[in-house]
């Protein structure tokens, strides 16, 4: 039985060896990088990683490697839980429309990485050809409440991060290692929203965690939780206990435990952390059941800090280049949302709804409603000081954002067309009438 991500088989439950064969399906396919990109992937079993496969120590594996005929490379795969010369890669090779089969025996147990190994070996794994394979001990793995497959793989693209549209694979960005993408499971997002992973308090969770590469080497972590064990380099042995962060080598893996003692989103990155939130290596575990105030208290104070009299901290100004224009109000909506993910939902939530004492809701705002020119100069200039939004006092500080027109027009009118909002049409030029009129934030102390 194979699985895609994030889903693992079940454990093998048998006492003995046996002879297991595995089907695998080499497929050529274009599908979602990022929001707005895509990517032509070369995948083992139709997904990134490919699909997981899960045999005991001791079993015989015939091993089945078939390339689509819709394919325009060959193709073939090395196992590192192979003993033979590459692992598999000669024996399996493959053209579109071919297959081919050959047998290993699983000697070792352990977490292993299977990639594909046709020249040139780094354009095909950087296109996202592999997975893994668990060869588990005699007697198993202990038992645990669940369990979740996440691999790490860079992708370079010729656009930078979020450049929309189809991109295509660059060897030289490959070469100099310096990936535009960093993420979990094929694509930024894959562990977010509602593909998040899922637990309850209470619960033991183990993840088998891979690092397809080609390159990069992860700094594994979840925020918010500490790795009780970490069966280090995935294999047996080793395993270490009480971890914050481990180091998974590119064509290696780990696998890590951890118990949920309390509520919550715990969320994984590379700690690297410029590829969590920026190049997109950031998941999401969502933990409920009930929250232990014991463990974690949340939130026991807040108030307003301002030791250098509140003047408004300015994000670092961009020095991309400007995106393309929109050309009509559905275009501005569509690149105005991905303005409002990366700029606007930590605080403002993704659904508009804010979060009560702290940052007003955008949706059926009063505030947002009555006044355009206001809502574009709070964009531009930040606010501070207490504002009244919906009937509720909101006392914080709202940084200015260094947002281009075009960034600042499409994220309102993207706002102003959601959530019960007045479906008002913001356009660049109104905002540089706004922004000529002078840098002022928008201070309800002054008065
Ligand atoms: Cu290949």
């Amino acid at each position: 039985m194979l699985t895609s991500p994030p889903e693992v088989p079940p454990p093998i439950t048998r006492q003995y060896p046996t002879k297991v064969i595995v089907n695998l399906e080499a497929h050529e396919q274009t599908s979602r990088l990022a929001d707005g990109v895509d990517y032509t992937f070369w995948t083992f079993g139709g997904t990134v990683p490919g699909s997981f496969i899960r045999v005991r120590q001791g079993d015989v594996v015939e091993f089945h490697l078939a390339n689509h005929p819709s394919s325009r490379n060959p193709h073939n795969i090395d196992l590192h839980a192979v003993t033979g010369p590459g692992g598999g890669a000669s024996a399996s090779l493959v053209i579109p429309g071919q297959t081919a089969t050959f047998t290993f025996e699983a000697l070792n147990p352990g977490l292993y990485v299977y990639h594909c190994a046709t020249s040139p070996v780094g354009m095909h794994i950087a296109n996202g050809m592999y997975g893994l394979i668990l060869v588990e001990p005699k007697g198993g793995l202990p038992a645990v409440d669940r369990e979740y497959y996440v691999q790490q793989g860079e992708f370079y693209t010729r656009g930078d991060f979020g450049v929309t549209g189809h991109q295509p694979f660059d060897m030289q960005r490959a070469i100099d290692e310096d990936p535009a993408y960093v993420v979990f499971n094929g694509s930024a997002g894959a562990l977010m929203g509602e593909k998040a992973l899922t637990a309850e308090v209470g619960e033991t969770v183990r993840l088998f965690v891979g690092n397809g590469g080609p390159n990069l080497v992860s700094s594994f972590h979840v925020i918010g939780e500490i790795f009780d064990r970490v069966y280090t380099e995935g294999g047996t042995k080793s395993i270490n206990e009480n971890v914050q962060t481990t180091l998974i080598p590119a064509g290696g893996a780990a696998i890590v435990e951890f118990k949920l003692e309390t509520t919550g989103n715990y969320i994984l990155v590379d700690h690297s952390i410029f590829r969590a939130f920026n190049k997109g290596a950031i998941g999401t575990l969502t933990v409920g059941g009930t929250p232990d105030s014991g463990v974690y208290s949340g939130r026991q104070y807040e108030g307003i800090y301002q030791p250098e009299g509140g003047a408004m901290q300015r994000m670092p100004t961009s020095d991309s280049p400007a995106p393309a224009a929109a050309r009509n109000r559905a275009e501005q909506i569509t690149m105005g949302e991905r303005v409002y993910a990366q700029n606007c939902a930590a605080c403002h939530q993704p659904a508009g709804t804010g979060l009560a004492g702290a940052f007003p809701p955008l949706a059926a705002s009063d505030y947002l409603n009555a006044d355009v020119k206001r809502a574009i100069g709070v964009v531009l200039h930040g606010l501070s000081g207490p504002v009244t939004v919906n009937g509720a006092q909101y006392n914080s500080l709202m940084p200015a954002l260094a947002l281009g027109d075009e960034d600042v027009a499409n994220v309102l009118t993207y706002v102003y067309s959601q959530w019960g909002n007045n479906g008002t049409r913001v356009t660049p030029d109104q905002v540089k009438t706004v922004r000529a009129a002078g840098g002022r934030r928008v201070n309800m102390d002054a008065h």
